[in-house]
């Protein structure tokens, strides 16, 4: 009997399953018949990444790190700061001095808050010098300058917090200055300020702000953002040959075409007539 006749090797049977391993997978199962969410899953987890990436690519995934560990000391802080003009400072004043590991979380929160925006920064750094922001990744370049804008608005609207003389004159000069602006600035002024001028409903506005409207926003433009990440894969680095034989064919693509639209924006000369000699016409006239 020739060799291929024989059937594949059993799979290694290792006796029964772990009861605990057999409920996970049971629970897996029913939420997946369900949901599908295990497809998502391999879709958002495993996908081919190109060759020559390295720890620059790792600084999106850091940012929102980050966002995570501010989402979860900033509700530990919710839970004993007290948003009133004639609390505030004693609220945090206790947070720092008495609320067992409050110095921690409040430093915590105060250092990711620099962190964040420092590490932002260096993700949109990388992605403009690799010039990942280009076709097809425009959305994602639009979606991260608006996570950039919300992370420096979530700056602004925490420094006012403290209620100190510091953080209450300097959110003064930058609303003010925001109040300038042609057009929408006064609108932006009264928004910001909660009234025509700052007072006690300025500071819940800012809390409200910061804990609520911005964290919302930032956390759903991230999902959208990483949903185009998933999709478009990431890009591959400037140098790699295949990318840059594509960007010249595009190239050259896009000069073919130009050339092209010039000869057909001419009137072209019916064939079988000769052209018409215009020095000729003009002495037989
Ligand atoms: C809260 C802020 C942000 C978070 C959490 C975030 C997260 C991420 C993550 C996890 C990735 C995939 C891995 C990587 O390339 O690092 C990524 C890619 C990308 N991000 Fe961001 N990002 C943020 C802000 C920004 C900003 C400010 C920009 C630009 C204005 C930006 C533009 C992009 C682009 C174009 C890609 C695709 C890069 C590629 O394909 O190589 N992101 N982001």
């Amino acid at each position: 009997m020739a060799t291929t006749d024989y059937p594949d090797p059993p799979a290694k049977n290792i006796g029964p399953k772990n009861p605990l391993i057999q409920a996970g997978e049971g629970a897996v199962d029913f939420v997946d018949e369900r949901t599908g969410i295990v497809g998502v899953g391999k879709w958002f987890m495993f996908r081919n990444v190109p060759k020559g990436i390295s720890w620059f690519q790792t600084l999106g995934f850091t940012a929102m790190a980050v966002f995570g560990m501010q989402a979860i000391t900033g509700i530990i802080l919710a839970m004993y700061y007290k948003p009133d003009p004639a609390t505030a400072h004693a609220s945090i004043d206790a947070i720092t001095n008495e609320v067992t590991w409050g110095w921690l979380v409040r430093g915590m929160h105060k250092w990711g808050a620099s962190v964040m925006i420092v590490v932002v920064f260096l993700h949109m750094g990388r992605v403009f010098i690799w010039g990942a922001y280009k076709y097809p990744r425009e959305l994602t370049w639009v979606t991260g300058a608006l996570l950039l804008f919300m992370t420096m608005m979530m700056g602004l609207t925490g420094y006012l917090l403290v209620w100190d003389q510091k953080a209450y004159w300097a959110t003064v000069v930058a609303v003010n200055i925001t109040a300038q602006a042609p057009i929408l600035g006064p609108y932006l002024g009264q928004i910001l300020r909660a009234g025509p001028e700052f007072g006690p409903n300025t500071l819940s506005r800012f809390y409200s702000i910061h804990m609520l409207l911005i964290p919302g926003g930032i956390a759903t433009f991230i999902a959208i953002h990483l949903a185009l990440v998933s999709k478009l894969g990431i890009a591959e680095t400037p140098w790699s040959k295949r990318r840059l034989a594509i960007e010249a064919d595009e190239e050259d693509a896009k000069r073919r075409a130009a050339r092209e639209r010039i000869v057909h924006g001419r009137t072209p000369v019916p064939a079988g007539q000769p052209a018409p000699d215009p020095v000729r016409t003009e002495v037989d006239a």
